[in-house]
């Protein structure tokens, strides 16, 4: 039976049957008329803002109650067992006469913007199995009267800002736990505190563990899922991952363990699924039984100390979706076996050593969205196959390593491509023609009905790409917002070919540091989107066409050192761009913001009042803006604050499901 039918029908079945569950509890001194009261009690702490009415609406005296919006009801008894006002966008408090709700078995407030405290009263919902309170405003720590919670399953306060400090109290009856979500709250146990529950799923973000992993998490040895980020853990993994075998899911980013990956890894872990490490001290070279973890799908070892060769047999991770090298100290080449790993769609090696030249049996991972190799030594000509077999491919970031030869045409067949980075590398001959046929670059991303959306629940999507002169690091799930192409420092010669200017959705282009000549193309004010312009450092010559003034987003140009000449177009976006070192290095040019002023002769027609009235009122774009609203995800929010908590809830809707069909074996067989 598939999850989401057995959950309807447990819903269905929750109208007919809970009271076999409920009935014993009948002679409480609580009544339906109490949960009526506790419901108002509720709305009118919570009314504060309830932006879509919802409450105050559908809520209203004198209907029934169990009719109203996020209440579920016992049939029997009409006693509210499920309150769920998840995602509603409300403030307020939390009313302390939630306490009353004596039936109730899932309480739901998360994703709201909920203050104040939690109510110590939420300990008296002794047939609590599921709480869940993340992603709020709250304050305070987590009342000790939750450790009265015998039947809590699902534990979840992660993201709601709470803090303080737990004890071993705070857990005192909860022998059925088997999921706990926290993030800020301190563990103050006893070194040999033993749990009175085994969790399947374990998640303490920004918990200050501090050095060694704690015991208490050791006895957890069912754990399927166990995150541990940001905690400060300065551990071995052959100190402590021995006692998990269970894990599908180990994400540990952000510590400071140290020492190298266990050689006996996959013994240790043969179900992992993700494997998550990033930002850690992890030293010396992969192992080779790494390749043994068939079950392997999400890999991140970014941000280590990573040395040695990849191993040969990579390519056995025939499930590998994502692996993510970066930032390590890894040198040799990309093993030829890396055809075996034809599921990759994100690859990314990015700032290592490694030498040799790309193995033409990479053309076999064809669904690769990502891939960076950049800055590392890699040499040999740019692959053609990579134009052939890789049309899925996003990104293409082959920045800063040692290719030489032509940029081949069979790159302008990528139909997807909205990153082109191939700067810093020994490219020769001319940009081309071609280049127009990147039509994922042609198209206002804002307009375009095809955004690439990467799968919101996969972990932490990061690289490093370069716009603007900037080295920036974006964690996003790329969005069609950035689009891309930088060539620069290479020694391409020949004209900037005109088809160029037909990428209408380029944000950024970046040209400089080559031998290119003849005039900047016409048209160059047709790409809208752009918002750097870089083509410094060429030969270029001519006049700087008057469309230039068009770009009105645009917020960094440089045109130095080239033969440019006569007048600068005048129009309100460049006025903004004043420092005349964007044009110097051009001896013939002249007009503001140079202090040479232009003679008669070399005026060119200026821009129409019309353009600039066209614009007024517009803001300059400030690009940090942008971005961050765009295209990064907030990285300064954290992973977890947005990515996390997508991933969290769609666990959590799998949760409940599950609850569902335990309800459902428990009324039929059990
Ligand atoms: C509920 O209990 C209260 C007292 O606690 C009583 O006044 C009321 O009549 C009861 N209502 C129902 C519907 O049983
Ligand atoms: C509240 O909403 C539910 C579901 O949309 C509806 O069935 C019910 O009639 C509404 N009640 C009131 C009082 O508006
Ligand atoms: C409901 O809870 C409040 C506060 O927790 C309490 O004062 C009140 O007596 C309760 N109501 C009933 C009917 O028990
Ligand atoms: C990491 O945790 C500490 C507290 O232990 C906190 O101050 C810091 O903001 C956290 N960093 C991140 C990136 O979440
Ligand atoms: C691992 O899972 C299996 C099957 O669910 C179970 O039988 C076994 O006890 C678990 N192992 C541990 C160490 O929890
Ligand atoms: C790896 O790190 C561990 C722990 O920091 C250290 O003892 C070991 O010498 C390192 N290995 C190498 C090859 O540097
Ligand atoms: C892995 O190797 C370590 C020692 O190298 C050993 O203590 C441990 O039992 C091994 N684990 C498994 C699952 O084989
Ligand atoms: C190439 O990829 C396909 C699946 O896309 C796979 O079946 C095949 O085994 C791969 N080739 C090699 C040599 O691994
Ligand atoms: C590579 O990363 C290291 C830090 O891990 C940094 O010092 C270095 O500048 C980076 N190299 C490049 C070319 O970005
Ligand atoms: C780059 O490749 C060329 C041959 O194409 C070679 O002569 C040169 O030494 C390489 N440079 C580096 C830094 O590896
Ligand atoms: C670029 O290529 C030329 C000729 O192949 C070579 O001599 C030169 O060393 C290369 N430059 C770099 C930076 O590797
Ligand atoms: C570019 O597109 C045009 C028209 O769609 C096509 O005729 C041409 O062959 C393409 N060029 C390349 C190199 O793919």
């Amino acid at each position: 039976m598939g999850k989401e039918a057995a959950a309807i029908i447990f819903l269905f079945l929750s109208f007919y049957s809970l009271e076999i569950f409920v009935a014993a509890a009948a002679t409480s001194p609580l009544n339906s008329s109490t949960d009526e009261h506790s419901l108002l009690a509720i709305k009118s702490h919570i009314i504060t803002y309830d932006p879509n009415n919802i409450l105050a609406s559908n809520w209203s005296l004198g209907t029934d109650f169990c009719t109203w919006i996020g209440v579920t009801c016992s049939r029997k008894h009409l006693r509210v067992t499920w309150l769920d006002l998840s995602n509603m966008g409300l403030q307020g408090t939390i009313a302390k006469e939630i306490g009353n709700l004596s039936f109730l078995r899932m309480l739901v407030l998360a994703n709201n913007k909920l203050s104040g405290t939690i109510p110590s009263s939420v300990g008296d919902l002794r047939k609590l199995e599921l709480l869940d309170l993340s992603s709020n405003r709250l304050s305070g720590g987590v009342p000790l009267s939750l450790g009265q919670l015998s039947n809590l399953k699902y534990l979840y306060l992660s993201f709601s800002s709470l803090d303080g400090t737990v004890f071993e109290d705070h857990f005192a009856k909860l022998e059925k736990l088997s999921w706990l979500s926290l993030n800020s709250i301190k563990f103050k146990v006893k070194l040999d505190w033993v749990p009175p529950f085994q969790l399947e799923q374990l998640a303490l973000i920004s918990c200050d563990i501090g050095g060694q992993f704690p015991q208490w998490v050791r006895t957890q040895k069912e754990l399927m899922i166990l995150t541990m980020e940001n905690c400060s853990i300065s551990d071995t993994l052959s100190n402590f991952l021995n006692n998990f075998q269970n894990l599908t899911a180990l994400y540990l980013p952000n510590n400071h363990i140290q020492g190298p990956l266990p050689k006996n890894i996959s013994q240790m872990l043969p179900f992992l699924e993700s494997f998550i490490l990033d930002q850690n001290r992890i030293n010396e070279s992969l192992p080779d039984s790494l390749c043994e973890m068939k079950s392997l799908e999400f890999m991140d070892f970014s941000r280590n100390h990573l040395s040695g060769n990849l191993p040969g047999c990579l390519g056995n991770l025939h499930n590998l979706i994502s692996m993510k090298l970066s930032f390590n100290e890894i040198s040799g080449g990309v093993p030829n076996s890396i055809d075996g790993a034809s599921s990759l769609q994100w690859l990314l090696l990015n700032n290592n050593s490694l030498t040799g030249k790309l193995p033409f049996s990479m053309k076999n991972c064809t669904k690769l969205i990502v891939l960076d190799i950049g800055d590392n030594m890699i040499a040999g000509d740019l692959p053609k196959w990579i134009g052939n077999y890789m049309l899925d491919l996003r990104v293409l970031i082959l920045r800063n390593n040692n290719f030489s030869g032509l940029i081949p045409f069979e790159v302008c067949q990528l139909p997807k491509l909205q990153i082109l980075d191939i700067a810093n590398n020994n490219l020769t001959g001319g940009i081309p023609d071609c280049v127009g046929n990147l039509s994922s670059m042609v198209v206002n991303p804002e307009s375009h009905d095809d955004p690439f959306y990467y799968d919101l629940d996969g972990p932490l999507e990061t690289f490093t790409e370069v716009l603007k002169g900037q080295e920036r690091e974006y964690s996003y799930k790329i969005s069609r917002y950035v689009v891309n192409l930088d060539v620069s420092n290479n020694n391409l010669v020949g004209k900037i070919p005109w088809e160029l200017t037909r990428l209408s959705g380029l944000i950024g282009l970046n040209l400089s540091h080559n031998h290119l000549v003849g005039k900047i193309p016409e048209r160059i004010g047709d790409m809208k989107s752009m918002e750097s312009l870089d083509l410094s450092n060429n030969n270029l010559s001519g006049t700087i066409p008057s469309g230039l003034s068009d770009l009105s987003s645009i917020s960094h140009l440089n045109l130095s050192h080239n033969n440019l000449s006569g007048q600068i177009p005048i129009g309100r976006q460049l006025q903004t761009l004043e420092n005349p070192s964007i044009y110097e290095g051009n001896p013939q040019l002249c007009g503001a913001p140079l202090p040479k002023k232009c003679e008669e002769a070399s005026m060119v027609p200026s821009i129409t009042n019309n353009h600039v009235a066209a614009n007024e009122g517009d803001d300059i774009i400030d690009d940090k803006v942008l971005f961050s609203g765009v295209i990064i995800c907030g990285f300064a929010t954290g992973f977890w604050g947005v990515i996390g908590v997508l991933f969290f809830n769609k666990r959590w809707r799998e949760a409940y499901f599950e609850f569902a069909e335990e309800k459902i074996s428990r009324l039929f067989g059990g």
